[in-house]
Formats: structure tokens, C-alpha cells, sequence
């Protein structure tokens, strides 16, 4: 049996109620942690989640907020600290973001963006930090970044600009919460199909299809799943990961480490990935 790596920890993931943050509060509650569901809206995917921890035998609270506004941020973490007696984990997942070209990006949009998922982020950190503080018993912080923190896609200046705060973000954190036994971390994923599927089209998640010419990019030769980069955050959260302090592990299959056109080096017959 694997071992339970969280056993008994508090976890706050926000924007977990489908996607990447409820494969997050999953594999959390599957290694033995308690965990606060947030979103900004409830619906089917929230009850589904919460359901599905319920099932593993841990706690789920459910926390409607929007991590945007500081009333909401202030009242969700004394409602967790509440319910659950302390915080010894959150996770700053919530996004709600679209491309914009650079010559069109707007001020509604970046204080949108900036607002909840850099600004956001960093309030709501401060207020788990505090609270971690108070209780002296350490925790971690995990920001979710991603790819575009490194890299440029078209039109996503904005996201990627967020992101990168993120990388910085902790690298800060890290130093000022020296001592406090508390680590601040980001984890950043590549191409994580993050669909809600019906169950009978889960066999298409991360398939060929679904992620198209990026495939031929990405070395692991699949695409990512949420799953994926809660196993990133579990290492992270855990006593295995406690040397981990002010860092931004990337969970892509490979994809940044690649960089060249895929045909200026072509592979001999007979290598794995050459053409038949
Ligand atoms: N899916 C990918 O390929 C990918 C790649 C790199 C990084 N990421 C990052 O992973 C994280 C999760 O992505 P996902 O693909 O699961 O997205 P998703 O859209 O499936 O889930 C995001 C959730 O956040 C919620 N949310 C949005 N704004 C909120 C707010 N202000 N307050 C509270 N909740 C809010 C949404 O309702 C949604 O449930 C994001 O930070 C995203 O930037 C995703």
C-alpha cells in the first residue's frame, strides 16, 4: 500500500471544485488530508468533488469565494481555521483568464487578472502564513504557475506576466518566513487537459487528439493530467519536500526542455519517437 504522505493535514485549494485544484484535493484526501473545496461558484462539478473526497473517508468543507476580493479571502480562511482547527497547506489554483494581443489588453482585464490571481494569491498567503505562524507548526504555500511564466504564447501577456509574479513571489517568501518552518513554493504545469469529461469519454483525456501538433514537443510522448501535478504538490506539502523552499518545479513531460525545430536533428530509424 502506499504510504499516506499528508496524514492528517489541513489543505485549503482554491478554485478546486473540477479541474487541475480538485485533482489537487483528491490525491490530497487519498494521502490522508482534510481539505477546504473553494471556488467562486457552486454547481454540479463542486458537488462531484466534494462527494468524491466525502467517499475517501476525509473532510471537505466547501468555501464560496471569490480569492479577487479581500472580504471574501478574510472571511474563507477564518471559516477553514474554524472548521478545521488550523491550516497547514493552501494552494493558489483559481484562475479565470483569456487571451488578449498585446495591442488590445485592457486595464479591466489586467486588474481582473492581476486582481485574483497575483494579487489574490499574495493576500491570501499572507493571511494562511499568519495564521500558520500563530499555530508554530510550519506549512507550505504552493503557488499553481505554469509554462507561460517562461515562455511566450501569442496573446498571453497578461497570464504569463501573473505567472511569473508568481515564480518571484515565492522566492520572497521564502526568505522573509525563514525560520517559521513554513515553505513557499510554485509548481508549474505544461499541457494538463483539465476538461470535465463525461465518464465515457475519460478514456480521451490527453489523447493525441486533444493536444494536436503539441504532442510532437512534449518528451514524455503524452499530455499531462491533473493528477500529474498534484503529485508535484503532494512531494511539496509532505516531509519529503521540506528542503524544497522559494522554488518553481515545473511538471510539463519535457516540453521546456525541448526548444529546437523537431526536424533539425532528425533521430536515426529504430530511436524512440523516429518516424517509421
Ligand atoms: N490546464 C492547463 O493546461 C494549465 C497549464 C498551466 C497552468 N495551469 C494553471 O492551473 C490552474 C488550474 O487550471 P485548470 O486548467 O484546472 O482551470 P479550470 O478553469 O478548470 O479551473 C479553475 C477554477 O478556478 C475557479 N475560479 C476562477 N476565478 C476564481 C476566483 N476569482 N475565485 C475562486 N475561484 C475562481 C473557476 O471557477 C474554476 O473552477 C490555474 O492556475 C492555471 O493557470 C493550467
Amino acid at each position: 500500500m502506499t504510504p499516506k504522505l499528508l496524514e492528517g493535514k489541513k489543505a485549503l485549494i482554491t478554485g478546486s471544485r473540477r479541474g487541475i485544484g480538485a485533482g489537487i484535493a483528491q490525491l490530497f484526501a487519498e494521502h490522508g488530508a482534510d481539505v477546504g473545496i473553494n471556488d467562486i461558484t457552486r454547481d454540479d462539478e463542486a458537488d462531484k468533488t466534494i462527494a468524491s473526497i466525502k467517499a475517501i473517508g476525509r473532510k471537505a468543507s466547501w468555501h464560496q469565494a471569490d480569492v479577487g476580493n479581500s472580504d471574501d479571502r478574510t472571511r474563507m480562511l477564518d471559516e477553514f481555521v474554524e472548521q478545521h482547527g488550523r491550516i497547514d497547506i493552501l494552494v493558489n489554483n483559481a484562475v479565470a483568464s483569456k487571451d488578449m494581443h498585446f495591442t488590445k489588453i485592457t486595464e479591466e482585464f489586467w486588474d481582473h487578472l492581476v486582481g485574483h490571481a497575483l494579487k489574490g494569491y499574495l493576500f491570501l498567503a499572507q493571511g494562511a502564513v499568519n495564521h500558520m505562524i500563530e499555530h508554530g507548526h510550519g506549512g507550505s504555500v504552493i503557488n499553481i504557475s505554469s509554462v507561460h511564466s517562461y515562455r511566450a504564447w501569442p496573446h498571453d501577456g497578461v497570464y504569463g506576466i501573473v505567472k511569473a509574479g508568481l515564480n518571484r513571489m515565492v522566492q520572497s517568501m521564502a526568505h522573509d518566513l525563514a525560520g517559521s518552518g513554513i515553505t513557499a513554493n510554485c509548481v508549474a504545469p505544461g499541457y494538463i487537459d483539465s476538461r470535465v469529461l463525461p465518464q465515457e469519454e475519460e478514456h480521451t483525456r490527453a489523447d493525441d487528439e486533444y493536444l494536436g501538433s503539441a504532442i510532437g514537443f512534449i518528451p514524455s510522448q503524452r499530455g499531462g493530467v491533473p493528477k500529474d501535478i498534484a503529485g508535484a504538490c503532494i512531494f511539496l506539502a509532505s516531509e519529503l519536500g521540506q528542503y524544497v523552499n522559494g522554488q518553481t518545479i515545473t511538471v510539463d513531460g519535457g516540453f521546456l526542455a525541448g526548444g529546437v525545430p523537431q526536424d533539425s536533428k532528425p533521430l536515426e530509424p529504430g530511436m524512440p519517437g523516429a518516424a517509421e
